[in-house]
């Protein structure tokens, strides 16, 4: 069964993290000097994919440090071995592995896994979401005035209208509590169990936020793009709330 394989393939990488957490490993730069792969990331990445090979040897894989490994199969898992990277490499314990798949177009699973808070958020496609086994439920806030809110920023400066630095600060002289963890997914599966109302980010990768939007619908929120089209793994722009307060967020991010 897929769910099965998700799961073993979610917990061998959980233990690598563990394993590995704190050093010494080596770190080098990708895009920027600090767009960091770790060797525990292409650990994790490994293991996850031996699993994922052992049962569905022909199925399509997409992850962050090895590409594609493409075929003809219409089930893609989206792979990120450490997502928080940055905080991994610097002994901050929230960083996770992060596993989607895609079946003919549409997310139907979904982990997430933080192994240091030992947080596990699953979801199934049109079975709910859970954290440890537990159902989640989106918050209930329905003004953004009132809402605690989660971003994150690019590793290369967008310098665009409406970039991440003026977004920030429409939100902050607005008054609203917006916080910045460093890792997508945590992010998304947070806003899935209500701690955060809504969550924007303006350049993401499918791996970054495939299992994490997928949890947040299966928990009763809502994800689009900063103009409100359906949520893709493949868009940059991510914006996911409760539902309630979505277009006031929606608005606020896309202000002059
Ligand atoms: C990053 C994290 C971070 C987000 C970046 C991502 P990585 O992923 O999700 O929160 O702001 O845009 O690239 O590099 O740690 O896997
Ligand atoms: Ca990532
Ligand atoms: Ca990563």
């Amino acid at each position: 069964m897929l769910k099965t394989t998700l799961l073993k393939a979610t917990e061998a990488s959980g233990k690598i993290l563990q394993q590995y957490f704190n050093g010494p490993f080596e770190v080098s730069s990708k895009s920027t000097v600090n767009d960091l792969v770790t060797e525990v990331d292409k650990r994790s990445e490994a293991a996850i994919i031996a699993i994922i090979r052992e049962t569905y040897p022909d199925h399509f894989i997409l992850s962050e440090e090895a590409g594609e490994i493409k075929t003809n199969s219409t089930i893609k898992w989206i792979i990120d071995p450490i997502d928080g990277t940055v905080n991994y490499a610097n002994g901050i314990p929230i960083c996770c592995v992060s596993i989607g798949v895609e079946k003919d177009g549409e997310m139907i699973l979904g982990a997430v896994y933080n192994p240091f808070m030992n947080e596990l958020f699953v979801a199934e496609k049109g079975q709910g979401a859970t954290l440890n086994g537990q159902p989640i439920h989106v918050s209930r806030k329905t003004e953004v005035a009132k809402s605690c809110l989660v971003t994150g920023f690019p590793y290369q400066w967008e310098d665009m209208p409406n970039n991440p630095l003026q977004m920030f600060e429409r939100v902050i002289k607005a008054g609203i509590p917006l916080r910045r963890l460093g890792s997508a997914a945590i992010d998304l599966c947070w806003v899935a169990c209500g701690r955060f109302d809504g969550f924007y980010e303006h350049h993401l990768q499918p791996w970054d936020s495939a299992a994490g939007a997928l949890i947040v619908e299966e928990a009763g929120g809502l994800v689009t793009d900063f103009s409100g089209n359906k949520y893709t793994p493949w868009q940059k722009q991510v914006l996911a709330t409760n539902g309630h307060i979505h277009t006031a967020l929606q608005e606020l991010v896309n202000a002059k």
